[in-house]
């Protein structure tokens, strides 16, 4: 099987190493892709970039590969419609249709579809006028949080005391074009990560791991795309991946169908864990990053032929998931200046040593290849050190060792993932 992947950022390198692994998978073709990609022996189609900005050049690029299947990575490219111009070409895809994807696209649709399909979520307000926006944060009070409604990279979402602040936010997102802004009820408790495959009908979950949102230790700083993850998570409780299945995802898996947008790909459920159970605090309609790379990390299914299925409506004949038993746990190394203004074009070395450590491998995100061949940081997330273990602490020591050999001038690591685990 020839698949195409599209995307550029660690989770597609996780991605592309575990198609790749995969005996079904031939070869893989990934588009616009990224260095570390390259050496794993990737056909890394970088000047594609111009192509994936049209969900037809696309579909182009995939009909071109002559792909059996094309794997969406990021969110940019579904909510625009690549996933149905892949489709309308008759080529398989792992990624919801563009009606599906904006349970991503947009947080007002998702609250619209969670409150259809009987779904928990926090009480909110979707505003247009910052005298709606004053309403709303009057009646939910602090802690304030305000999401921008359309996608933001994961940066869209300010959560803070400060009135002030809040209302700041809310006018930046009014602000936009189209403008419109979601006010909601602060969630209490840890946060998890489910990633949930449905081909339209049938839901197979994954196993959970847990992000490490913000840029700073204990959970300070603004947010960030994600700044490390760990699976599995030894403190949660033994039921809540079924309890996500039949409370979450099924009832909005069979909504979007009942729409006319049945969801191919996978539905990433982000809860948090109050005192009155579990909300839903967001969808994506892709996998989460860095989640997945720990998550992959430790599936042992074959890739390929999961996805194919998922792409095909097959995931009722598809054999049960099998996760290793052990831990995976990944930080993230960004540049410097990131999420405001990630500084480009420092060298990194040290990858090799830190792949030398027992169990650790490097994914890459932002990085690229100068003139002189040198690999240099090139966007917020530079890289992942990814580690495995017998258990939580043992891939988490792995981790930071293999983090302490890489050098990248003013790179900004957590050094709090996973921690007491
Ligand atoms: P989102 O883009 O919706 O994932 O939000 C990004 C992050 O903001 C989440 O992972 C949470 O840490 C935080 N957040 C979003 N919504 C809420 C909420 N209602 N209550 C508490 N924290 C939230
Ligand atoms: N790690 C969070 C996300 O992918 O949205």
């Amino acid at each position: 099987m020839r698949v195409v992947l599209i995307g550029s950022g660690a989770r597609e390198h996780a991605l592309a190493r575990a198609l790749l692994a995969d005996p079904a998978v031939g070869a893989v073709i990934a588009a616009p892709g990224n260095p570390g990609m390259v050496a794993d022996g990737v056909d890394v189609r970088s000047n594609a970039t111009g192509k994936l900005a049209d969900p037809t050049g696309v579909a182009v690029l995939a009909s071109g590969a002559r792909a059996h299947l094309v794997v969406i990575g990021p969110e940019g490219p579904l909510v625009a419609g690549a996933g149905d111009a892949v489709r309308a070409a008759g080529i398989p895809c792992f990624g919801p249709s563009a009606g599906a994807a904006r349970i991503e696209g947009s947080k007002a649709f998702a609250k619209e579809v969670m409150t259809a399909a009987g779904v928990l979520t926090a009480a909110s307000r979707s505003c247009r006028t910052i005298d709606e926006v004053r309403a709303a944060l009057g009646r939910f009070g602090p802690p304030y949080v305000v999401k921008d409604d359309g996608l933001a990279g994961g940066k869209g979402v300010v959560v803070t005391d400060a009135f002030g602040q809040a209302l700041a936010h809310a006018s930046a997102c009014l602000d936009r074009t189209y403008g419109s802004v979601v006010i909601e009820e602060f969630l209490d408790g840890p946060e998890v990560s489910v990633f949930c495959l449905s081909d339209g009908r049938t839901v197979v979950p994954l196993a959970p791991a847990q992000d490490f949102k913000r840029l700073g230790e204990g959970g300070a700083g603004p947010n960030t795309g994600g700044m490390g993850a760990y699976t599995p998570l030894p403190w949660l409780p033994g039921d809540l991946v079924d309890h996500v299945v039949e409370a979450v995802a099924r009832p909005t898996i069979a909504e979007l169908a009942r729409r006319g947008t049945p969801y191919q790909g996978v539905l990433y459920c982000g809860l948090a864990l109050t005192a009155r159970g579990p909300r839903v605090i967001e969808f994506n309609a892709r996998f989460g990053d860095p989640e997945a790379q720990v998550v992959l990390a430790r599936l042992r299914t074959p890739l390929g032929a999961l996805l194919l299925a998922t792409a095909t409506g097959r995931l009722a004949e598809h054999p049960p998931l099998e996760f290793d038993d052990g831990a995976a746990v990944v930080v993230v190394v960004a540049a410097d200046g990131y999420p405001s203004g990630p500084v480009s074009g420092d060298v990194i070395t040290g990858i090799e040593a830190a792949e030398a450590v027992e169990g650790v491998s490097v994914l890459h995100a932002g990085t690229a290849r100068d003139g002189a061949g040198s690999l240099v940081s090139h966007g917020g997330r530079v890289l992942s050190v990814l580690a495995t273990g017998s258990d939580v602490a043992q891939a988490r020591r792995r981790a930071y060792e293999g983090v302490d050999r890489i050098r990248l001038r003013g790179a900004q690591v957590r050094r709090d993932v996973a921690a007491g685990q």
